[in-house]
């Protein structure tokens, strides 16, 4: 199929070879694909001759942006967890909760409770309602299984929902590094080696992540069985991601460059050294700002980042716990007023840099030809005022491989 979108009012390519605050910025735009890949964008004014027979779509004024990437979710969990939301208003720490039992590990045991077909349709709902507000790619993680066959379980859900319509890139990433489960609470040698000498080895098998995430934090995992399981996935194909420095400092950033993270996650805690480090190896690092938010810890002040020359990526890390809400756009909102990015910096955050941070970047990402016909129509003047002011969805067209999604 070949179409071409016209009046367009404003259109951002998200170059892939940009600086961090370069949209690429074309107005009065046209965008031509075929076959659900970008052939040529540009001014409407200098639309070749070749493309005015083919079949149009009129934006109606609307801005235009690439599809949003969402580089980090937990998408696939049974349950919610309200009650603790509201104890942590009244003063309770994620900490202190998940010391008596609660947290992730009550999330583990409903997750567990649940059928693969449950999983599968309840994250499906999900998935398409983050479509409808224009996330056109995601990355899913396991990690509230934590026993081989329930970790293959959610990675087994996510194969499926890959291929469900609206056939969304969906990454997959093994996180049965989240938390040490209690049937191993006084044998954390025993879980590891689960880990490393059966779950990886399965995962890998079946062809089911791409990437390998750990938490390293008190209570979850050290750097040094980070460093383990790193070593086992690396042996099994699996990339290197971290959930690093989300409540406090130990190191995360460092780690993350040290064993060539594509991305690190979280970093509240960060120290500048770390975020030095994370420069040199090209590890991007992901704002997580609903997480933020809900655990109450200081926002990281992403200028940092950018001073450091660190790519900053924004995602949800929608989950039941520290960040329950899929709604992308808001959480691009927020990494402006939280964590200091500008609207520009923010749209690159879940586009081209969220590609990179799933190794997506030579496909996704950005409005230039030979890249996925994915993109979002928004009825907004301008970046500025997409992120300024906070609707329930101002996406009014949304394409995934060149098909109207709504
Ligand atoms: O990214 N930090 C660890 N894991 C999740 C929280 C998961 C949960 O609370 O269920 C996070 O914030
Ligand atoms: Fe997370």
């Amino acid at each position: 199929m070949s179409r071409v979108l016209t009046n367009i009012r404003w259109l951002a390519t998200c170059p892939a070879a940009g600086g961090p605050d370069d949209l690429g910025l074309i107005t009065d735009a046209a965008l031509a694909w075929r076959g659900g890949r970008i052939e040529w964008v540009g001014p409407a004014a200098e639309l070749p001759a070749e493309y005015r027979s083919w079949p149009t779509e009129d934006a109606g004024g609307a801005g235009v942006i690439p599809g949003l990437i969402d580089c980090h979710t937990h998408l696939a969990f049974a349950g919610w967890r309200a009650d603790e939301f509201a104890e942590r208003c009244r003063g309770a720490t994620y900490g202190e909760i998940a010391a008596r039992g609660g947290g992730i590990l009550r999330t583990v045991a409903a997750t567990r409770a649940a059928s693969e077909d449950e999983l599968f349709a309840r994250s499906l709902g999900f998935l398409r309602e983050m479509a409808a507000l224009g996330v056109t790619a995601l990355e899913c993680k396991s990690g509230y299984g934590l026993t081989v066959e329930d970790e293959l379980k959610l990675l087994r859900v996510y194969r499926r929902l890959a291929d469900a319509p609206p056939h969304l890139p969906l990454t997959a990433t093994l996180l049965g590094a989240h938390v040490v489960p209690p049937e191993f609470r006084n044998d954390r040698e025993g879980y590891l080696r689960l880990l490393c000498e059966d779950l990886i080895p399965r995962v890998e098998a079946e062809s089911l992540a791409a990437f390998c995430d750990v938490f390293v934090e008190e209570g979850a995992f050290t750097p040094d069985e980070a460093r383990r399981v790193f070593a086992a996935a690396e042996g099994h194909s699996l990339i290197p991601k971290l959930h690093a420095d989300q409540l406090s400092d130990t190191g995360g950033a460092a780690l993350a460059a040290e064993v060539g993270a594509v991305s690190a996650d979280h970093l509240e805690f960060a120290s500048d050294a770390g975020l030095s480090a994370m420069a040199e190896a090209g590890t991007v690092a992901v704002l997580l700002p609903f997480a933020t938010l809900t655990t109450h810890v200081p926002p990281l002040d992403a200028r940092r980042c950018l001073r450091a020359c660190v790519r900053v990526a924004v995602a949800t890390d929608f989950n039941p716990g520290s960040a329950p809400s899929y709604h992308l756009p808001f959480a691009l909102s927020l990494a402006c007023s939280l964590n200091r990015l500008t609207p520009a910096q923010a749209l690159r955050g879940a586009t081209i840099n969220a590609a990179r941070a799933l190794h997506w970047d030579t496909l996704l990402g950005s409005l230039q030809p030979g890249k996925r016909a994915d993109f979002v129509l928004l009825d907004a003047e301008s970046v500025d005022h997409w992120l300024y002011h906070i609707r329930p969805n101002a996406a009014v067209g949304v394409f995934i491989g060149g098909e109207r999604f709504r």
